[in-house]
């Protein structure tokens, strides 16, 4: 990778990541491992990735899919040993990718050590690990709701008290107002620093920082305090990349999260795009509202340029996946997983690549509920049914914001589970795996995978993507969404039609006779109309 001499490297990085229980199977239990990662590290440097983050793999009961920790210093049984994952680390640097490790910090697993000291009593040295209320049975001390249904609180008899959970039940919250609980952690980080990992992705870490008498969760008031001790502590001892995924952030706390001196991340992870086409909960569907998304996405690229640092992603192992949510997954489902690959890498920020992405995977309808695993479908399915939702209008909020979308297997070839494994997949295969696959796509010189290359590769050629100011063109535009990128040297001009119709345009007279870096359809970048998902990228030198 061309290391600029200003910046760190991880400006000019591509992020990949991976959710190791549907990625790859390699010894026929039906769930992805360490072992099968490294397998397929050779596809990763083709695609030519610099880092991989591997959502976790630490000991966990698994009730949200490693999201609860029970031990942050050994690997689950189920996707290896910890000299797996050294080998891993090792392997992986010689293929030239680093290792980012996601870090659960917001809560443990109620299996974790800490959990089971601090429910043995009051007096206990564990007890104030966690955040409890005093109170009775039944009578909850606020009315807060965890993100995956219920009340935040959970009574605990033995104790006579209530231990506070923003998520599942078997994930309570550390207090980190405990300064003891704070140096575990760092020492913790430390120790996975010096097995060589690259870098770090926060957790809701946003949430970590809660007063739940008050009723706050994300952006309590002693968030940042706590992120720059921690990084002072662990982060800035190394050249890592650390990413904080921040549900609650806005233009404002970016830019301490990714404050250019390092105080706290190198980057946020941050949602407000991703949020748009849903009413008040994400299972009420609402349109994208287009002129709205440019323009956030714009204020995003203005608002942080030269003081903050942001990632750009469109899918991950939490959300949909978007060629089904905002392209379209039959007839143009090629043209438009391009032109939302291309609408996005054009922007500046650290691009992630959600695995399957790079293929065009879609989302995937299971007829039956039991078909599907993840805790937060689950447990919505059984409130809105308890709550008398028809059971059709609950099952198409599954199919079009389900996490499991994200998270079926891998689609490697067509053979026999797609090459996923050679046992039953823990979560059914998208059966579109015969037509949808890496090995085909590898041999088609058309495919959404070589086209993902070429645009990581475009972005590593051309300082231009690292530090052009970013201009949003025709911003009240329904259809089209074009911006330029200039810098000292050149200008990057990307335009995109958005829609499956053809949508009329015309060619900014400097960008005249420029060259095309990259294009969906045959031939140059087009003059006048741009047909169905049409998307190109020119690029002039001044
Ligand atoms: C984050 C993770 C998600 C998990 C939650 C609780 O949002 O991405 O998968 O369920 O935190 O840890
Ligand atoms: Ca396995």
């Amino acid at each position: 990778m061309a290391e600029t001499k200003t910046q760190p490297w991880w400006k000019n990085a591509v992020v990949y990541q991976i959710y190791p229980r549907s990625f790859q199977d390699s010894n026929g239990d039906g769930i992805g491992d360490i072992p099968g990662i490294i397998r397929r590290l050779p596809y990763l440097e083709e695609l030519g990735i610099d880092a991989v983050w591997l959502s976790p793999v630490c000991r966990s009961p698994q009730d949200d899919n490693g999201y609860d920790i029970s031990d942050y210093q050994d690997i689950d049984p189920m996707f290896g040993t910890l000299e797996d994952m050294e080998q891993l680390i090792a392997e992986a640097k010689k293929h030239h990718i680093r290792i980012i490790m996601d870090l659960v910090l917001n809560h443990t697993s109620d299996e974790h050590r800490w959990f089971l000291e601090a429910k043995k009593g009051k007096d206990n040295p564990y007890h104030d690990y966690y955040v409890w209320r005093d109170g009775e049975e039944g009578t909850y001390p606020n009315d807060m709701k965890a993100t995956f249904g219920g009340p935040a609180w959970e009574w605990v008899p033995e104790l006579g008290q209530y231990y506070f959970h923003q998520f599942s039940v078997k994930q309570p919250d550390l207090n980190w107002e405990n300064p003891k609980v704070r140096r575990e952690i760092y020492d913790m980080i430390l120790w996975w620093m010096e097995k060589g990992v690259g870098g770090f992705r926060l957790d809701v870490i946003d949430q970590i920082a809660k007063e739940p008498d008050r009723g706050i969760t994300n952006n309590g008031p002693r968030l940042h305090e706590f992120i720059q001790e921690m990084s002072r502590e662990t982060f800035q001892k190394g050249d890592l990349i650390t990413v904080g995924e921040a549900w609650g952030a806005n233009t404002e706390n970016a830019k301490l999260y990714s404050a250019p001196d390092g105080s706290e991340f190198s980057m946020v992870f941050q949602f407000e795009h991703m949020v748009m086409d849903q009413k008040e909960e994400k299972w009420d569907l609402a349109p994208l509202p287009f002129v709205k998304l440019k323009k956030d996405l714009a204020k995003w690229q203005t608002e942080l340029y030269g003081v903050g640092w942001n990632s750009l992603f469109l899918n991950n192992h939490d959300l949909p996946r978007i060629v089904s949510r905002w392209g379209d997954d039959g007839k143009y489902r090629k043209e438009s997983a391009k032109m939302l690959a291309t609408m996005l890498h054009g922007m500046q920020g650290t691009p992630y690549i959600y695995q399957g992405e790079e293929l065009g995977m879609t989302n995937v309808r299971f007829p039956d509920i039991t078909d599907y695993r993840d805790i937060e479908s689950l447990n919505m399915y059984k409130e809105r049914m308890d709550a008398g939702y028809k059971e059709e209008d609950v099952m198409e909020s599954i199919y079009a914001k389900g996490r499991d979308n994200a998270r079926t297997p891998m689609q490697w070839d067509a053979s026999k589970n797609a090459g996923f494994t050679e046992g039953t997949p823990w979560i059914g295969v998208n059966p579109n795996y015969t037509e949808i696959n890496a090995e085909s796509e590898k041999k088609d010189p058309d495919s959404v995978f070589h086209y993902y290359q070429k645009l990581i590769r475009l972005r590593k050629e051309y300082p231009v993507f690292l530090d052009g100011k970013f201009e949003l063109l025709l911003p009240e535009d329904g259809q089209i969404f074009a911006y330029t990128r200039t810098d000292e040297d050149a200008a990057l001009l990307v335009c995109v039609n958005f829609t499956g119709e053809d949508a009329s345009w015309s060619m900014p007279e400097e960008f005249r006779g420029a060259r095309t870096l990259i294009h969906n359809y045959p031939g140059e970048g087009p003059e006048g109309t741009l047909r169905p998902y049409e998307v190109f990228m020119l690029y002039k030198k001044k």
